[in-house]
């Protein structure tokens, strides 16, 4: 792939960062944000060096009081103009979205879609932040007690952001921070900061109150100012594992939301019909496959019953096969798999289908790598439990299949592994859907559909390496506000 650049066809050279609201452009350090499909530098970016983060830091504390006494018709109408911008500039951000994470064109418009549902959201719980009233007299020792709480806003936020949903899981974090009356300071991944800053230019045209935001990348070893500084109250931090464990030794007295990996399992059941195997198989591909596997709750783990096995793995063999002819530049609409977000990544992925094979796994389809930067659609049997697949997350289009024969038994496999974010079950079966709720280690059990759906308001999170906290804005807001209790004794009886 030569690395030619489209730069000014779909994104502009420049793009400021944003500091206590304002635009900066230009620091003594600039990043080159790389068109992922070309392989050129399509935009430079400026990066924030210790001096702005520290002013960031300073500008969200003093923010906090303002923030905090902005009205909730304030903040709804807020967050709805910045949807409405957004929907205004939808396709800016799509093409953005396409050329600096690789992203078909299609899902770059589904996740811009998602955005400005976040954002409608949010300025719908913006004004829904009830509180409760106790009777507290609870025994004879507590006659006259009663309690009324209410919940405020905990403080400066700092948010830490990944490259794969580089918009809406921006938009997950700094929406419910508007809606709860939180300032903070949003690093981007540094592969991916165009569609961030895009939402701080939106940002900085509201009337949010001075210092309330800072959008701005940062070298890693800086990065670490926003896990560790105590002036923040939370780090909410999306990304690896080993990066979300080490935020959370480092975070000291603040509270820490972590989105951490996944290996997302789905399980197709006896009780589907025959009917439903075709819609099953091509649910399973999309999620499999889709924005190359580079999400979290990408389907990785395909346990199918004995009774359907072979159907269904004729039923995925044949329709990942025109998938294979899909694959190349995410401008083009047709296209279904574009570039992994790096060549070390593609690279990593084939080695490890490599490893799979070696060991006697069977590649059903797919397989290769592509010009170094893409990886064909993959399904994998017979995959041992040794390898790297089996074990990790893949974080690309790679899925393998599995036969089950007992519904408590492929339970306990979905469950032997590290992660527990979100799982699949397609059943007809009422009973074993319950079940799988009631016993599959997950932050969320989907049934009828893959794992990889996720509804921008649910509360989203896992357990196990998967994370800590939620996600989702009712559940943001809970995290990013403090519960208060007004204790009243003999009030109301004279
Ligand atoms: C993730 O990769 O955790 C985000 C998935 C999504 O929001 O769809």
């Amino acid at each position: 792939m030569s690395k030619y650049t489209r730069a000014g066809q779909y994104v502009k050279s420049n793009y400021p960062i944003y500091l206590a609201n304002k635009p900066i452009h230009q620091t003594s350090l600039s990043l080159d944000v790389i068109d992922k499909f070309t392989g050129g530098v399509v935009s430079k970016v400026p990066m924030a060096d210790k001096d702005i983060i520290e002013k960031s830091i300073v500008s969200s504390v003093n923010a906090q009081e303002s923030m905090k006494n902005m009205s909730s018709a304030k903040r709804k109408e807020i967050l709805l103009n910045i949807a409405n911008e957004i929907e205004k500039r939808g396709d800016e951000f799509a093409k953005a979205l396409v050329v600096e994470v690789g992203k078909p064109i299609v899902d770059a418009n589904a996740e811009v879609g998602r955005c400005i549902d976040t954002f409608t959201n949010a300025a719908e719980e913006s004004i829904r932040q009830y509180g409760e009233s106790a009777p507290l007299d609870i025994s004879k020792r507590n006659l006259g007690f009663s309690g009324i709480t209410k919940r405020f806003p905990i403080g400066p936020i700092s948010m830490i952001a990944p490259f794969n949903f580089p918009l809406n899981l921006c938009a997950h974090k700094i929406a419910p921070a508007i809606a709860a009356g939180c300032p903070f300071v949003l690093k981007p991944s540094d592969r991916t900061p165009i569609s961030s800053l895009l939402l701080g230019e939106v940002l900085s045209k509201q009337e949010l109150p001075e210092g309330a935001f800072s959008i701005f990348p940062t070298t890693h070893e800086d990065a670490s100012i926003l896990s560790k500084d105590d002036r923040f109250k939370v780090c909410s931090f999306t990304g690896s594992p080993a990066v979300g464990w080490k935020i959370k030794n480092d975070a000291g007295k603040k509270k820490v939301i972590l989105e951490l990996g996944g290996d997302a399992a789905c399980i197709v059941d006896s009780d589907n019909s025959e009917s439903k195997l075709q819609h099953i198989a091509s649910r399973v591909l999309f999620g499999g496959f889709y924005s190359q596997g580079q999400s979290c709750i990408s389907v990785q783990r395909v346990f199918i019953h004995d009774k359907h096995y072979d159907q269904m793995k004729k039923l995925l063999v044949e329709g990942a096969k025109p998938l294979q002819a899909r694959i190349g530049d995410p401008m083009d609409p047709n296209t279904f798999v574009g570039p992994m977000i790096t060549e070390g990544d593609a690279a990593r992925i084939e080695s490890w289908i490599k490893e799979a094979a070696s060991k006697g796994a069977n590649i059903l389809t797919g397989g290769k790598r592509i010009n170094n930067i893409f990886i064909e659609p993959t399904i994998i049997e017979n995959l041992p439990k040794d390898t790297s697949i089996a074990c990790k997350e893949v974080f690309g289009p790679v899925f393998f299949i599995e036969r089950f024969t007992d519904f408590r038994q492929v339970v306990q496999r979905v469950n032997a592994s590290q992660f527990g974010l979100q799982a699949g079950v397609f059943t007809d079966n009422i009973q074993k859907a319950y079940y799988a709720f009631n016993n599959i280690e997950a932050g969320a059990v989907v049934i009828n559909d893959i794992p990889s759906v996720r509804v921008d308001s649910q509360p989203y999170g896992g357990i196990k390496d998967s994370g800590f906290g939620r996600e989702g804005i009712r559940n943001t807001i809970e995290e990013y506000t403090e519960l208060k209790l007004m204790l009243l004794k003999d009030v109301g009886n004279q």
